[in-house]
């Protein structure tokens, strides 16, 4: 990814932050990073499993950062989440179920709480004054084809006309999109390097075509840091980043191991996009990332034209597979040792 414009976060300089799934993948880096890097007030971690929440305050040391709280909730409960956000400036939403046979074998558990729990972020962060509000989503909300995908646009829909209801307050709702994280839980590279552990003597490749868009865990948290800086209220931002062929992965994780064939699963795309054709006509474009603009009668282009960006060609379509950037040789091994 081209180096970010903006260092989102001096943004949380003495703010209160709080992050539904503060527990997952996203959110434990998400919250190291920003104790590390900036002087929030107090951060709070949203989430409904108290083991998980043990596990990070073991994490981040017996005594504990006075400023980290752990509040059990669950998004499908708007009074507790309402509860959560008092006093709350920014809000990160990153909790999500996210593993795509789950939704399609439980759609319901899939659409309450990416869905209607997107819903309640919304309804608790306008009663509560939240300032900014940072939605997660991904590429698979682009011309969906699985449930997931299909919740998260409906999530993403929700989010961007959240901003109609805000009246003259200053509370502002934005989305961000990207693609597969290394390392994430659930992902391909734990699973090639838990097999490769284990003695496989194959690993097993859906097709040798399929590409995917590609980011590290920090790149994803620094890109929602800027994009909290950056927001206007309603887009949807889509960092630039490369993409990787699902065979390269694998032979660059076990170069000896042979590959087997054992087809695209129900639900999955051959490749990703992160901005359609249809998008495009509402997209701008910045050194580093795409920036698809609400249709809103209010919305104004002026802060970004002040920026530098501009408007994407006719046509245009951000898609894994024509992408310019490629993850490959030295670039994916050094990404692969890195990725953790
Ligand atoms: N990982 C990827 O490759 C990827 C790519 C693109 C976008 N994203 C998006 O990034 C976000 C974060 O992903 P991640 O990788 O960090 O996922 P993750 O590791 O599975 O973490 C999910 C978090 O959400 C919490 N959660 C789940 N259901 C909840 C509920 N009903 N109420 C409150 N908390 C709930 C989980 O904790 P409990 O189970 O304890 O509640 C956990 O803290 C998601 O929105 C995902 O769609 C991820």
């Amino acid at each position: 990814m081209n180096r970010l414009a903006v260092d989102g976060f001096n943004e949380f300089d003495g703010q209160s932050v709080l992050i539904t799934g503060g527990s997952g993948s996203f959110g434990r880096r998400f919250v190291e990073t920003l104790l590390r890097r900036a002087k929030p007030r107090r951060v709070i971690v949203f989430s409904r499993d108290e083991f998980k929440q043990y596990e990070m305050q073991q994490q981040f040391g017996a005594k504990g950062d006075s400023r980290l709280r752990f509040f059990i909730g669950d998004v499908r409960d708007c009074e507790r989440l309402e509860l959560a956000m008092r006093d709350v400036d920014v809000c990160i939403h990153a909790a999500a179920l996210k593993h795509v046979p789950a939704a399609e074998y439980n759609p319901m558990e899939c659409i309450h709480t990416n869905v209607y729990g997107a819903e309640n972020v919304v309804r608790a962060a306008l009663r509560t004054g939240v300032r900014r509000v940072v939605a997660l989503s991904t590429d698979k909300a682009a011309n969906p084809i699985n449930l997931y995908g299909a919740s998260k646009l409906a999530s993403d829909k929700i989010f961007i006309a959240a901003n109609n209801l805000a009246g003259g307050r200053d509370v502002r709702f934005s989305v961000v999109r990207y693609g597969n994280v290394a390392g994430s839980r659930g992902s391909v590279v734990p699973l090639f390097q838990r097999l490769v552990a284990e003695g496989a003597e194959r690993l097993p490749i859906t097709d040798e075509r399929m590409t995917r868009f590609w980011i590290t865990l920090q790149q994803g948290v620094d890109f929602v840091a800027s994009c909290v800086a950056l927001m206007q209220g309603g887009e949807i931002f889509v960092p630039k980043i490369p993409s990787l062929r699902v065979v390269d992965l694998a032979r660059a994780i076990a170069p000896r191991l042979p590959q087997e064939l054992v087809g695209i699963r129900p639900g999955e795309k051959l490749h990703e996009v992160m901005v359609t054709e249809d998008d495009s006509r509402q997209t701008v474009e910045l050194p580093d990332r795409y920036v698809i603009e609400p249709a809103f009668a209010f919305w104004t282009h002026e802060p970004y034209e002040r920026l530098g960006a501009r408007p994407v060609p006719d046509g245009f379509r951000y898609a894994s597979d024509t992408n310019t950037d490629w993850l490959e040789g030295e670039r994916l091994a050094r990404l692969l040792a890195g990725a953790a």
